[in-house]
This record gives C-alpha cells, sequence and structure tokens, in this order.
C-alpha cells in the first residue's frame, strides 16, 4: 500500500492535495498543528470514500524541533514506512527587512525550512526510498523584500531541494512546486486574489488544480528530480502587459 505524509494538509491547498492523492489509490496521514477537527473530518470522510485505503492524523508544533524529529519515527512506528512526503505547511508573514523583527524571522524559518529539512533528513533515513515534493512559491524568483523572512525561507527550501535530490538520488527523488496566486490568505478574500491574479499573465488565479497536476507529473515521472514546477500562470515571468512592471 503506497502511503503519504502530508504536512499541514487538515485545510486548503494540503486537503486538496489529500483529495487528490486518495483518488489516486493513496494511504495518507493528515499531519496537523491547530486544526484537529478538520483532520479528523478529512481523514474520517476520505476514509468513508476509500474503504479499502487507510488514513490517519498526525500532530506536531513544527515550530518545536523535538516534536518535529518524533515525527516521522512516529509515523513509523505506527504504520510502517511511508513512500511520499510532501512539504506544505507553512506560516506566511509580511514584513521588509527593517520590519522583521527576530521572533518573526525564526518562526518562518522554523517552519517553512527547519521543519522541512528534518522531515526530509529522516524521510531519508528512514524510509530510504520514495517522494519528498516541497512547496515553495513563485516569490522565489523575485527580490522584493515585501515578505523578506517568508520568500527567504522558501528561497532556501528550493535550494534544499535541489541539494537533497543530489544526495537522496536514485532511492529518493526530490522535486518542488511553486505555486502563485492560488488561495487569497484567510484574512483575505476573492476579491483580493483577483486583484493580484489579473497582472499575471495568465490573468486569473489558478485554484488548486495546476498544484495537483505537477504533484501527478511529478509522481508518473520517474526519471525526474531536482526540478521546480511553477503552478503559477506565468507569475514567475513577470507583470503581464499593461501593468506596470513589478521589481522582481
Ligand atoms: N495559498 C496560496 O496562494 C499560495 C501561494 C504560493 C505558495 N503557497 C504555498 O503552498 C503551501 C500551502 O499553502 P496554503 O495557503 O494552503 O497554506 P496555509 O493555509 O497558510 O497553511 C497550511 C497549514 O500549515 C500549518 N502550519 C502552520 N504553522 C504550523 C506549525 N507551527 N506547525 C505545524 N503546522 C503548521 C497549518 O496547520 P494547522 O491549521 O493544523 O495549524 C495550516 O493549516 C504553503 O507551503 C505555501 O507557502 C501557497
Amino acid at each position: 500500500m503506497k502511503r503519504a505524509l502530508i504536512t499541514g494538509a487538515s485545510k486548503r491547498i494540503g486537503k486538496a492535495i489529500a483529495g487528490f492523492l486518495a483518488e489516486n489509490g493513496w494511504s495518507i496521514v493528515v499531519h496537523f498543528n491547530s486544526s484537529e477537527k478538520q483532520a479528523k473530518e478529512l481523514s474520517e470522510t476520505l476514509q468513508l470514500k476509500y474503504p479499502s485505503q487507510s488514513f490517519a492524523i498526525a500532530k506536531a508544533n513544527l515550530l518545536n524541533t523535538d516534536e518535529v524529529a518524533e515525527l516521522v519515527p512516529n509515523i513509523i512506528s505506527r504504520f510502517g514506512e511511508f513512500d511520499l512526503l510532501i512539504n506544505n505547511a507553512s506560516v506566511f508573514n509580511g514584513g521588509a527587512i527593517k520590519e522583521t523583527p527576530d521572533d518573526l524571522f525564526e518562526m518562518q524559518m522554523n517552519v517553512n525550512l527547519k521543519a522541512p529539512f528534518i522531515l526530509m533528513r529522516d524521510f531519508a533515513k528512514h524510509c530510504k526510498r520514495g517522494n519528498i515534493v516541497n512547496l515553495v512559491d513563485t516569490r522565489i524568483t523575485s527580490n522584493r523584500s515585501d515578505f523578506a523572512a517568508y520568500s527567504l525561507s522558501k528561497k532556501a527550501l528550493w535550494e534544499l531541494t535541489k541539494m537533497a535530490a543530489l544526495e537522496f538520488a536514485p532511492e529518493i527523488r526530490v522535486n518542488a512546486i511553486a505555486p502563485g496566486v492560488t488561495l487569497p490568505p484567510a484574512d483575505k478574500d476573492e476579491n483580493y486574489l483577483n486583484s493580484l491574479a489579473r497582472k499575471t499573465p495568465m490573468k486569473k488565479a489558478g485554484g488548486v488544480e495546476p498544484i495537483l497536476k505537477s504533484i501527478g507529473y511529478i509522481l508518473d515521472n520517474n526519471h525526474l528530480t531536482g526540478q521546480l514546477l511553477f503552478a503559477d500562470g506565468g507569475e514567475n515571468l513577470g507583470t503581464a502587459p499593461g501593468f506596470a512592471n513589478q521589481e522582481r
């Protein structure tokens, strides 16, 4: 039975990834931190829909290094080794360099970079074969500093993706997906999303579908490693003609 661990899978993009993988025959461990109710509901719904696969939840606060280090060994002791790690969980806080306090910097780095580092290391050590997919962000192509710590954490996660792809090959393939305008942040609505999306080359928000198709492509292509798929409607190329160019 092929099994995946998806971090931050109780809601939004992580939940959509769980649904997509379940539909494609995967058993899933839904990782969560604060969203226990949603994680349980998702796992139970998927279990009802796909009774021959197995679905479970696992809690870890990715800010806490001890909890992160226990996650992979705990899952293996409960279910055995698994075949796919998706580093999806993240925190997304704005602030230019001059406006970024130490604790915000540390939070971004711990959840978005250090936790994936530990999970990738432990997956490679204990599971020894399979796939890792890291969710980065099309912002990594830009030097805009409005989300300085977040953008740096994702730039570094992409560098880690390539480093791990080289070290872990050929047993483990490691790739990344860079979403663009996908879902509005929790405190913003669709209007906010659409106002950003109309400046992108494809002129609309992509929703989760381009991310899910990218995951399918990565899993199907067994010679692909160390690669980044932009699921961003061309946002990495620059601003659409007719809009003032944003500095990249
Ligand atoms: N949304 C977009 O438009 C967009 C654009 C570009 C890139 N991305 C990337 O795509 C991925 C998914 O995006 P999203 O918007 O769906 O993410 P999100 O809703 O902001 O966060 C996903 C999950 O991360 C978990 N998380 C946050 N802090 C945590 C902590 N300390 N410990 C453990 N888990 C923690 C949360 O789990 P709990 O709820 O259980 O606490 C949350 O549900 C992210 O890596 C993001 O950077 C998204």
